[in-house]
Protein backbone atom coordinates (compact mmCIF):
# COMPACT_ATOMS: atom_id res chain seq x y z
CA UNK A 1 0.00 0.00 0.00
CA UNK A 2 1.47 3.09 -1.01
CA UNK A 3 1.95 6.48 0.81
CA UNK A 4 3.38 5.10 3.57
CA UNK A 5 7.03 5.33 4.59
CA UNK A 6 8.39 2.13 7.31
CA UNK A 7 12.12 2.17 8.29
CA UNK A 8 12.18 -1.55 7.73
CA UNK A 9 10.99 -2.79 4.29
CA UNK A 10 7.68 -4.80 4.29
CA UNK A 11 9.28 -7.02 1.25
CA UNK A 12 12.73 -7.28 -0.04
CA UNK A 13 13.56 -8.71 -3.67
CA UNK A 14 17.08 -9.83 -4.78
CA UNK A 15 18.56 -10.65 -7.64
CA UNK A 16 21.33 -12.82 -6.94
CA UNK A 17 23.59 -12.75 -9.00
CA UNK A 18 27.45 -13.40 -9.38
CA UNK A 19 27.86 -17.22 -9.00
CA UNK A 20 30.12 -17.41 -11.95
CA UNK A 21 32.13 -14.55 -11.24
CA UNK A 22 32.78 -16.29 -7.34
CA UNK A 23 33.51 -19.60 -8.42
CA UNK A 24 36.08 -18.34 -11.53
CA UNK A 25 38.20 -15.90 -9.00
CA UNK A 26 38.39 -19.34 -6.86
CA UNK A 27 39.44 -21.28 -10.12
CA UNK A 28 36.27 -23.75 -9.09
CA UNK A 29 33.58 -24.78 -11.44
CA UNK A 30 30.29 -22.43 -11.91
CA UNK A 31 29.04 -25.13 -10.49
CA UNK A 32 30.28 -24.63 -6.77
CA UNK A 33 29.44 -20.88 -7.29
CA UNK A 34 25.87 -22.16 -7.61
CA UNK A 35 26.18 -23.80 -4.62
CA UNK A 36 27.76 -21.88 -2.33
CA UNK A 37 25.28 -19.32 -3.86
CA UNK A 38 22.55 -21.50 -2.55
CA UNK A 39 23.76 -21.45 1.09
CA UNK A 40 24.14 -17.55 0.84
CA UNK A 41 20.11 -17.88 -0.39
CA UNK A 42 19.71 -20.25 3.14
CA UNK A 43 21.24 -17.50 5.45
CA UNK A 44 19.77 -14.35 3.38
CA UNK A 45 16.24 -15.60 4.16
CA UNK A 46 17.03 -16.68 8.11
CA UNK A 47 18.74 -13.10 8.50
CA UNK A 48 15.30 -11.27 6.53
CA UNK A 49 12.93 -13.60 9.18
CA UNK A 50 15.14 -12.33 12.19
CA UNK A 51 15.84 -9.02 10.98
CA UNK A 52 11.62 -8.74 10.40
CA UNK A 53 11.27 -8.58 6.50
CA UNK A 54 7.80 -10.05 5.85
CA UNK A 55 8.39 -11.14 2.42
CA UNK A 56 11.71 -11.81 0.26
CA UNK A 57 11.52 -12.64 -3.04
CA UNK A 58 14.43 -14.22 -4.55
CA UNK A 59 15.12 -14.52 -8.24
CA UNK A 60 16.56 -17.90 -8.47
CA UNK A 61 16.15 -18.83 -12.91
CA UNK A 62 14.87 -16.84 -15.46
CA UNK A 63 13.22 -17.27 -18.44
CA UNK A 64 16.53 -16.25 -20.27
CA UNK A 65 18.55 -18.66 -18.32
CA UNK A 66 17.57 -21.40 -20.54
CA UNK A 67 20.06 -20.02 -22.97
CA UNK A 68 22.66 -21.22 -20.64
CA UNK A 69 24.94 -24.62 -21.28
CA UNK A 70 22.58 -27.67 -20.72
CA UNK A 71 25.22 -29.11 -17.75
CA UNK A 72 24.98 -25.59 -15.86
CA UNK A 73 21.14 -25.30 -15.78
CA UNK A 74 20.96 -29.37 -15.12
CA UNK A 75 23.11 -28.22 -12.19
CA UNK A 76 20.72 -25.50 -11.42
CA UNK A 77 17.64 -27.65 -11.12
CA UNK A 78 19.17 -30.40 -9.57
CA UNK A 79 20.51 -27.54 -6.39
CA UNK A 80 16.48 -26.54 -6.61
CA UNK A 81 15.55 -29.67 -5.64
CA UNK A 82 18.09 -30.55 -3.32
CA UNK A 83 16.78 -27.39 -1.47
CA UNK A 84 13.54 -27.69 -1.51
CA UNK A 85 14.06 -31.62 0.03
CA UNK A 86 16.78 -30.13 2.59
CA UNK A 87 14.96 -26.99 3.57
CA UNK A 88 11.91 -27.05 3.46
CA UNK A 89 11.35 -28.76 6.68
CA UNK A 90 13.51 -26.17 8.70
CA UNK A 91 11.69 -23.31 6.48
CA UNK A 92 8.02 -24.60 7.80
CA UNK A 93 9.60 -25.27 11.18
CA UNK A 94 10.31 -21.65 11.29
CA UNK A 95 7.30 -20.44 10.37
CA UNK A 96 7.55 -19.60 6.43
CA UNK A 97 5.20 -19.85 3.83
CA UNK A 98 6.77 -20.88 0.56
CA UNK A 99 5.69 -19.40 -2.65
CA UNK A 100 6.77 -19.67 -6.08
CA UNK A 101 6.11 -17.16 -9.29
CA UNK A 102 7.04 -18.08 -12.77
CA UNK A 103 5.86 -21.22 -15.22
CA UNK A 104 7.84 -23.68 -13.03
CA UNK A 105 4.91 -26.15 -14.25
CA UNK A 106 7.43 -26.58 -17.15
CA UNK A 107 10.47 -28.00 -14.98
CA UNK A 108 10.77 -31.72 -14.68
CA UNK A 109 7.73 -33.50 -13.40
CA UNK A 110 9.31 -34.65 -10.48
CA UNK A 111 10.84 -31.17 -9.15
CA UNK A 112 7.01 -29.77 -10.27
CA UNK A 113 5.28 -32.19 -7.65
CA UNK A 114 8.13 -31.45 -4.62
CA UNK A 115 7.50 -28.06 -5.46
CA UNK A 116 3.80 -28.12 -5.27
CA UNK A 117 3.83 -29.83 -2.21
CA UNK A 118 6.48 -27.58 -0.85
CA UNK A 119 3.61 -24.78 -1.28
CA UNK A 120 1.33 -26.68 -0.09
CA UNK A 121 2.57 -27.87 2.86
CA UNK A 122 3.46 -24.33 4.17
CA UNK A 123 0.72 -23.14 2.80
CA UNK A 124 -0.65 -22.03 6.25
CA UNK A 125 2.45 -20.47 7.71
CA UNK A 126 2.21 -16.92 8.44
CA UNK A 127 5.78 -15.57 9.95
CA UNK A 128 7.38 -14.49 6.42
CA UNK A 129 7.07 -15.45 3.15
CA UNK A 130 9.97 -16.61 0.55
CA UNK A 131 8.98 -15.89 -2.65
CA UNK A 132 11.27 -17.74 -5.63
CA UNK A 133 11.23 -16.55 -8.84
CA UNK A 134 11.27 -19.73 -10.87
CA UNK A 135 11.99 -19.94 -14.98
CA UNK A 136 10.24 -16.05 -14.21
CA UNK A 137 10.42 -13.44 -16.57
CA UNK A 138 8.76 -10.42 -16.16
CA UNK A 139 7.87 -9.89 -19.72
CA UNK A 140 6.07 -13.31 -20.16
CA UNK A 141 3.77 -12.76 -16.98
CA UNK A 142 3.03 -9.32 -18.95
CA UNK A 143 2.07 -10.91 -22.25
CA UNK A 144 0.24 -13.89 -20.32
CA UNK A 145 -2.26 -11.40 -18.69
CA UNK A 146 -2.43 -9.28 -21.82
CA UNK A 147 -3.96 -12.30 -23.25
CA UNK A 148 -5.97 -13.54 -20.82
CA UNK A 149 -7.49 -9.56 -20.74
CA UNK A 150 -8.00 -9.87 -24.46
CA UNK A 151 -9.71 -13.41 -24.61
CA UNK A 152 -12.36 -11.68 -22.09
CA UNK A 153 -13.09 -8.68 -23.49
CA UNK A 154 -13.48 -10.68 -26.63
CA UNK A 155 -16.09 -12.57 -25.37
CA UNK A 156 -17.78 -9.81 -24.15
CA UNK A 157 -17.35 -10.65 -20.49
CA UNK A 158 -14.85 -7.18 -19.64
CA UNK A 159 -15.38 -3.77 -21.15
CA UNK A 160 -11.60 -2.65 -21.97
CA UNK A 161 -12.52 0.67 -20.16
CA UNK A 162 -12.76 -1.23 -17.06
CA UNK A 163 -8.70 -2.28 -17.03
CA UNK A 164 -7.10 -0.88 -14.60
CA UNK A 165 -3.96 -1.46 -12.53
CA UNK A 166 -5.52 -3.07 -9.61
CA UNK A 167 -6.76 -5.32 -12.54
CA UNK A 168 -3.32 -5.82 -13.85
CA UNK A 169 -2.04 -6.39 -10.34
CA UNK A 170 -4.27 -9.50 -9.56
CA UNK A 171 -3.23 -11.16 -12.73
CA UNK A 172 0.28 -10.74 -11.63
CA UNK A 173 2.04 -14.25 -10.03
CA UNK A 174 2.34 -11.64 -7.35
CA UNK A 175 -1.24 -10.93 -6.65
CA UNK A 176 -1.81 -11.08 -3.06
CA UNK A 177 1.98 -9.64 -2.31
CA UNK A 178 2.84 -6.24 -1.45
CA UNK A 179 5.10 -4.79 -3.74
CA UNK A 180 8.49 -5.02 -3.19
CA UNK A 181 10.07 -1.93 -1.26
CA UNK A 182 13.49 -2.61 -1.39
CA UNK A 183 15.42 -4.22 -4.73
CA UNK A 184 18.88 -5.41 -4.15
CA UNK A 185 21.08 -6.95 -6.94
CA UNK A 186 24.52 -8.04 -6.44
CA UNK A 187 27.89 -8.45 -8.04
CA UNK A 188 28.05 -5.02 -9.80
CA UNK A 189 25.38 -5.66 -12.46
CA UNK A 190 23.15 -2.80 -13.12
CA UNK A 191 20.00 -3.84 -14.75
CA UNK A 192 16.64 -5.54 -13.78
CA UNK A 193 17.32 -8.39 -16.54
CA UNK A 194 13.16 -9.20 -17.04
CA UNK A 195 12.52 -9.19 -13.03
CA UNK A 196 9.07 -8.01 -11.66
CA UNK A 197 9.02 -4.83 -14.15
CA UNK A 198 6.08 -3.79 -12.86
CA UNK A 199 5.63 -4.51 -9.52
CA UNK A 200 9.10 -2.33 -8.72
CA UNK A 201 7.20 0.56 -10.24
CA UNK A 202 7.88 2.79 -6.65
CA UNK A 203 10.43 0.56 -5.19
CA UNK A 204 14.22 1.77 -3.67
CA UNK A 205 16.77 0.52 -5.56
CA UNK A 206 20.25 -0.61 -4.30
CA UNK A 207 23.29 -2.34 -6.45
CA UNK A 208 25.86 -3.85 -4.24
CA UNK A 209 29.51 -5.17 -5.17
CA UNK A 210 29.19 -8.22 -3.34
CA UNK A 211 29.42 -11.59 -5.16
CA UNK A 212 25.99 -13.38 -4.29
CA UNK A 213 27.54 -16.59 -2.76
CA UNK A 214 29.19 -13.87 -0.50
CA UNK A 215 25.95 -12.46 0.49
CA UNK A 216 24.52 -13.14 4.23
CA UNK A 217 22.80 -11.22 7.43
CA UNK A 218 25.37 -8.29 7.33
CA UNK A 219 25.07 -7.35 4.02
CA UNK A 220 21.09 -8.16 4.13
CA UNK A 221 21.50 -5.84 7.74
CA UNK A 222 23.77 -3.10 5.73
CA UNK A 223 21.19 -2.70 2.39
CA UNK A 224 18.02 -2.40 5.62
CA UNK A 225 20.39 0.59 7.09
CA UNK A 226 20.54 2.11 3.53
CA UNK A 227 16.87 1.55 2.82
CA UNK A 228 16.03 3.47 6.32
CA UNK A 229 17.57 6.17 5.12
CA UNK A 230 15.33 6.51 1.78
CA UNK A 231 12.74 9.07 1.74
CA UNK A 232 10.00 7.38 -0.77
CA UNK A 233 7.74 10.33 -2.23
CA UNK A 234 5.24 7.80 -4.77
CA UNK A 235 4.82 11.36 -6.98
CA UNK A 236 3.83 13.53 -3.62
CA UNK A 237 5.95 15.93 -2.91
C1 LIG B 1 23.56 -15.98 -10.59
O1 LIG B 1 24.91 -16.12 -10.86
C2 LIG B 1 22.82 -17.29 -10.63
C3 LIG B 1 21.85 -17.40 -11.72
C4 LIG B 1 21.62 -16.52 -12.65
C5 LIG B 1 21.07 -18.63 -11.78
P1 LIG B 1 25.47 -16.18 -12.35
O2 LIG B 1 25.53 -17.61 -12.77
O3 LIG B 1 24.70 -15.29 -13.24
O4 LIG B 1 26.95 -15.63 -12.12
P2 LIG B 1 27.77 -14.64 -13.05
O5 LIG B 1 26.89 -13.47 -13.35
O6 LIG B 1 28.12 -15.41 -14.28
O7 LIG B 1 28.96 -14.27 -12.23
C1 LIG C 1 19.58 -12.56 -13.58
O1 LIG C 1 20.92 -12.84 -13.64
C2 LIG C 1 18.79 -13.82 -13.35
C3 LIG C 1 18.93 -14.43 -12.02
C4 LIG C 1 19.62 -13.95 -11.02
C5 LIG C 1 18.21 -15.67 -11.85
P1 LIG C 1 21.68 -13.12 -15.02
O2 LIG C 1 23.10 -13.32 -14.67
O3 LIG C 1 21.00 -14.22 -15.74
O4 LIG C 1 21.42 -11.76 -15.81
P2 LIG C 1 22.28 -11.07 -16.96
O5 LIG C 1 22.46 -12.08 -18.05
O6 LIG C 1 23.59 -10.68 -16.36
O7 LIG C 1 21.49 -9.88 -17.36
MG1 LIG D 1 24.90 -13.38 -13.82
Amino acid sequence: VSGETHSIPRHVAIIMDGNGRWAKKRMLPRAAGHRKGIEAARNTVRAAGELGVEVITLYAFSTENWGRPADEVSDLMGLLRHFIQVDIEELHMSGVRLKIIGDYKVLQADLVKMIDAAVAKTAANTKQTLVIALNYGSQAELVRVAQQLADKAKSGALDPNAIDAAMIDAMLDTAQLPPPDLLIRTSGEKRLSNFLLWQLAYAEFLFVDTLWPDYGKAELAAALADYAGRERRYGGR
